[in-house]
């Protein structure tokens, strides 16, 4: 078995160079990959990549993740994140490869309070969201046999994240503000890996397990629920912060103006996936707790 992993260095690919590496041979690749093309800002040079490696599936973690940038730079934000996985999708098709690609809850609109489904209409708010679905809908369409995860609010414990961010504040300042009108599941790069090499050996059982699923952590928070829990856990384990979980003020979306408009509900429904793969998804508490514990 050889798989072929695009993205690698980013939050979501580091963690499957991990979890992929059990199932076959690997090769990882980056934009910056020398002997192979990987960059997506150039589609067509991404084919003749798929063609030389040959592999039996596609792991697409590359992305233009820049939710704020991408609004001034909708062309290369459409690159990354529509037409470079819309050609490696048709390159998989060619050479009878499954592809798994990951897309995100900014496909909606954030209307309403129940957890969206994977048959929901779409309505994505900024040009990251808009150009996540022309993606997950190119790759859809030009490679039936795909695992297409949407997912929300990921963090890991290599690089800067949102819990990190209110660590810092926390130890700097005694009051923070954060939005409590946006809601979804923080969730881990590591779950997201470790689901992904689990729904890929399901699906060589069985090729009907193929489509788009929901996947984040289990339960729901705000942002201003995630600092407050960050900054409990900081302090339970001795952190010395000016800050704590009751100075942490609760603000609406509109007191930080963003370029890009946020959907207010981010919460996704799993079920499909939770059945179809016969897994749990945990409390995005443990897996933050986790990363903090990693971390602190
Ligand atoms: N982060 C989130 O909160 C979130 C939420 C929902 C869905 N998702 C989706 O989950 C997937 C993984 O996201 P992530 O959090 O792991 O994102 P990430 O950490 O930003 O990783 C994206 C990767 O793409 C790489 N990349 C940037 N420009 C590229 C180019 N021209 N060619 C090839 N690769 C390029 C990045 O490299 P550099 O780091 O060197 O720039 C990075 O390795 C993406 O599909 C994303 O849309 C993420």
């Amino acid at each position: 078995m050889k798989l072929l992993l695009l993205g690698k260095g980013g939050q979501v690919g580091w963690e499957l160079q991990r979890s992929l590496a059990p199932l076959g041979e690997l090769v990882a690749l980056d934009f910056d990959s020398t002997e192979l093309h990987a960059d997506f800002s150039q589609p067509e040079r991404l084919a003749e990549t798929v063609r030389v490696v040959r592999p039996d599936m596609i792991v697409n973690a590359a992305a233009h993740t820049a939710v704020d940038k991408a609004e001034s730079e909708p062309e290369l934000a459409r690159k990354l994140n529509a037409t470079s996985p819309g050609v490696v999708a048709q390159a998989a098709a060619e050479i009878g490869a499954l592809m798994v690609h990951y897309s995100t809850d900014y496909v909606f609109d954030g209307s309403g309070s129940r957890p969206w489904r994977e048959a929901d209409a779409t309505g994505p708010l900024s040009v990251y969201g808009r150009t996540k679905l022309e993606g997950e809908r190119l790759v859809a369409e030009h490679c039936p046999r795909h695992l297409i995860f949407r997912t929300s609010w990921v963090y890991a414990a290599r690089g800067g994240n949102f819990a990190k961010t209110m660590l810092r504040l926390a130890k700097e300042r005694d009051r923070l503000t954060v939005i409590d009108d946006q809601f979804g599941a923080p969730t881990g790069a590591e779950l997201l890996a470790d689901v992904t090499a689990h729904a890929i050996r399901a699906t060589l059982a069985d090729g009907g397990k193929t489509g788009l699923f929901h996947l984040v952590a289990g339960g729901e928070t705000s942002w201003h629920g995630y600092a407050r829990f960050v900054i409990e856990e900081a302090l339970k384990a001795g952190v010395d912060l000016k800050a704590s979980p009751d100075t942490v003020d609760a603000v609406p979306t509109s007191a930080f103006p963003t370029p890009a408009t946020r959907p207010h509900n981010s919460r996704l429904d799993t079920s499909k996936l939770q059945t179809t793969f016969g897994l749990v998804l945990p409390p995005w508490q443990a897996g933050v707790a986790r990363m903090l514990r990693e971390t602190l």
